[in-house]
């Protein structure tokens, strides 16, 4: 029997150690349409099957070794009868029809377009295509819809927030947000979160995490930051979200759980060196006005430093690897895992205390913290 009959983190480390992960070209078109699957499925708010579809994804990106027959797969986990159905598809035809089905779908491209746009998700989409909408252009043109602040802030940056954010942006914006946080708390730590602390070369935004070493908390920092950008002109957007850290509260245990830190999701004005001279000399010629700067998406986050380390563990993400981590913890390990700590389950158990009874288990579950090594 092959090793890889071990689910999740053992499965995990079993292909770790086996070698590398190996790409192939049928490795790609299989993963892109799991991802198109797993898109639909959100659109159509089926979480089950988006997940089925986005599980079978990050196994088969892993693989030590290329996929070419059915035979490959076997003993994998996450392999249901619909991804299944797929991959067997691919191998013999070379694409599946039902992925391309969903490419050439009308909903699907209208929701592909409308959750496009930041502040758009699929409730909106819906929304927008249900009233008979089918493009961007046709909800531009519809002025009886009422777009939130948000949205139209999506309109607006729209062009900058879909062309990506590069590594080279993302280390721009990252001295921006550490001299300003630095003004006001020298010894903060700020550190860069997201896709790009995972090494990925592009981003749809930039995370940021924030938390001061010691004593000294400062719950107007995030405040104090913004306002200054707003002096300077560099604010374009701001959804200020107050921490609802409730400490009677037990961790959330839905897999993809938000978290309950104070946190900021911008738009900042990266100002960009001027390349292309020619443009340039041609606007003062005609006297128009070339942009010099790009908009770009930034999430700030701040944290007591005691949670510090699991908000950074899920803040890095991916979200898939965040699932995971969480669904091995809570199955594997009976613990709970979450952005502010990691809680022992067992150990709430006790006789008299049921494990649902909200305030004296969140006491237990406090002191029965167990902290990762090397916070
Ligand atoms: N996250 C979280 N709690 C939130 C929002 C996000 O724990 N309230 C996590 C996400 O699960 C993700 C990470 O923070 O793992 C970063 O989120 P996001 O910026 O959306 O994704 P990235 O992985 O950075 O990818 P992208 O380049 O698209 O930004
Ligand atoms: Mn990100
Ligand atoms: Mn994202
Ligand atoms: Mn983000």
């Amino acid at each position: 029997s092959s090793r890889f009959e071990l689910l999740d983190i053992s499965w995990f480390t079993a292909c770790m150690e086996a070698g590398r992960p190996v790409d192939s070209e049928l490795k790609y078109r299989l993963m892109d349409a799991f991802e198109v699957m797993a898109e639909n499925y959100e659109f159509k708010e089926n979480e089950i099957f988006c997940l089925e579809f986005l599980r079978a994804a990050s196994v088969l990106k892993f693989l030590p070794f290329p996929v070419t027959k059915m035979k490959d797969i076997q003993g994998l986990p996450c392999m249901g009868d619909r991804v299944r159905d797929i991959i067997e598809e691919i191998i013999e035809e070379g694409e599946s029809s039902r992925a391309k089905e969903v490419l050439n779908d009308e909903r699907y491209q209208s929701f592909k377009q409308f959750t496009s746009v930041f502040g758009v998700g699929v409730k909106t989409s819906e929304k927008w295509y249900r009233m008979g909408l089918r493009t961007l252009e046709e909800v531009k043109a519809d002025n009886t819809l009422k777009l939130s602040k948000m949205q139209k802030a999506g309109f607006l940056y729209y062009e900058d927030l879909v062309s990506c954010v590069s590594k080279a942006e993302a280390d721009a914006v990252s001295l921006i947000v550490k001299n300003t946080v630095c003004r006001f708390l020298p010894d903060a730590l700020v550190t860069i979160t997201g896709g790009f602390r995972r090494g990925k070369e592009i981003g749809h935004d930039i995370d940021f995490l924030i938390t001061n070493p010691g004593p000294r908390e400062d719950d107007e920092l995030l405040h104090k930051v913004v306002d200054l950008w707003k002096k300077q002109g560099l604010l374009l957007y701001c959804d200020m979200i107050e921490s609802t850290f409730v400490k009677e509260q037990l961790p959330s245990r839905k897999v993809d759980a938000m978290d309950n830190f104070q946190k900021c999701f911008a738009i900042l004005k990266l100002y960009q060196p001027r390349v292309d001279n020619s443009s340039y000399n041609m606007s003062k010629k005609f006297h128009t006005e070339v942009k010099d700067w790009k908009a770009i998406r930034v999430d700030l986050v701040i944290t007591p430093f005691e949670q510090y380390a699991y908000a950074l563990l899920g803040w890095t993400g991916s979200r898939q690897f965040g699932r995971d981590l969480r669904r091995y913890a809570n199955h594997e390990r009976k613990m709970i895992l979450d952005n502010h700590a990691l809680y022992d389950r067992r150990k709430c158990q006790q006789p008299g205390i049921r494990f649902r009874n909200r305030k004296g288990c969140w006491l237990l579950l406090y002191q029965t913290l167990v902290p990762l090594a090397g916070v």
